[in-house]
């Protein structure tokens, strides 16, 4: 197929774009660069464009005669957005509005979605399954779940076929090791603590030691960035005969913050100064997937189960990239 990849300069978008092309499909990244970096797209095929530009998207999916969308293009800064709620429904609804308008015009009907497992918000009950009440406390999670329910409603028309994958905590490095997490400014624990153990920050924060879990910190579901990947391949594949599928994507298991910060003192063999503080605004305690309906649907397999694994990739390619993709 023919897959135009939304923000395939960005982190899960890059990972994205190399396995579709190893999987013999042709991937063509548009991106604007405001947060993506040109070296992560790797030899694929780069448009520069901004998903307001209307006109340019018809053209592209005219032009490159496109089967399917993956969008990946939005922000994600939980915090950013409680600051700047105007920006992140203009980058991430109305954006994808235009983007969907401009697939309704050329007739492309499919279209893989990167949600968030924070449509949820402070959950009732952990595992979450899909079912669970969407209530997001923050403007990121009502963008992702206003775009859902866009998706929801379009494909009742009968000119879209979506799926919309909430993720949990994607991580790790793929593409053979070469594809890692580069965000500017970086707020995501794995990439933090491993940045503690390079030595490139004094310390790492735990943000909350009196949660109710089982050592007072925030519990996670890490997931691999290619098990991330794989899940949306077969989602693509199902799209031919189903216009709505929505499915969690996790590991099902959930690791604290203390045990990230084990795990990447194992990995890596470094030293560093752990500062307990304050716990950071917005932050449920314990957020687990219950993924059984990918599994069983999607027939999808997890190969990297264990925090420990995921952390190798990402340590591996820190290390050979102590600025990530800049010089
Ligand atoms: N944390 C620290 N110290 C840090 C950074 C993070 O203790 O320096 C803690 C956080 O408080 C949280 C956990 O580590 O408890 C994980 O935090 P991340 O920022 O890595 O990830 P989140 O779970 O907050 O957010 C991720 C995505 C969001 C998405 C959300 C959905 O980054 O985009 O999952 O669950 F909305």
């Amino acid at each position: 197929m023919n897959v135009l990849v939304c923000g395939g300069a960005g982190y899960i978008g890059s990972n994205m774009t190399a396995m579709l092309a190893s999987q013999g499909h042709r991937p063509i990244v548009f991106d604007n660069l405001s947060k993506g970096h040109k070296e992560a797209v790797k030899g694929q095929e780069l448009i520069e464009g901004d998903l307001a530009d209307f006109d340019l998207l018809v053209k592209v999916l005219k032009e490159k005669k496109i089967d399917a969308v993956m969008h990946f293009a939005a922000f994600i800064e939980v915090g950013e957005s409680v600051e700047k709620p105007l920006e992140f429904y203009r980058n991430n609804v109305c954006n994808t509005r235009t983007l969907l308008t401009a697939m309704e015009k050329t007739g492309v009907k499919k279209f893989v979605f990167s949600s968030s497992a924070a449509v949820y918000g402070m959950p009732k009950s952990v595992p979450i399954t899909e079912d669970l009440p969407k209530e997001p406390i923050n403007p990121y999670g009502e963008t992702k779940w206003a775009v859902e329910q866009m998706c929801h409603f379009q494909s009742h028309t009968g000119k879209l076929n979506y799926a919309a994958l909430r993720y949990f905590n994607a991580a790790g490095a793929g593409g053979n090791g070469t594809l890692g997490e580069d965000h500017k400014p970086e707020s995501h624990l794995i990439p933090l603590v491993i940045a503690a153990a390079m030595g490139k920050r004094e310390d790492i924060k735990i943000f909350g030691t009196d949660y109710p879990t089982p050592d007072g910190t925030c519990i996670r579901d890490y997931i691999h960035i290619e098990d991330l990947c794989s899940a949306h391949l077969l989602a693509l594949e199902k799209l031919e005969k189903y216009n709505e599928l929505v499915y969690n994507l996790g590991n099902g298991k959930g690791y604290s913050v203390r045990q990230v910060i084990e795990t990447v003192k194992k990995v890596s063999g470094a030293f560093f100064k752990v500062v307990e503080a304050l716990r950071r605004p917005g932050d449920p305690p314990v957020l687990t997937a219950d993924a059984a309906k990918a599994i069983k649907e999607l027939g999808w397999k997890v190969k990297y189960p264990q925090i420990e694994k995921i952390v190798e990739t990402a340590w591996k390619w820190h290390s050979a990239h102590p600025n990530g993709y800049g010089k």
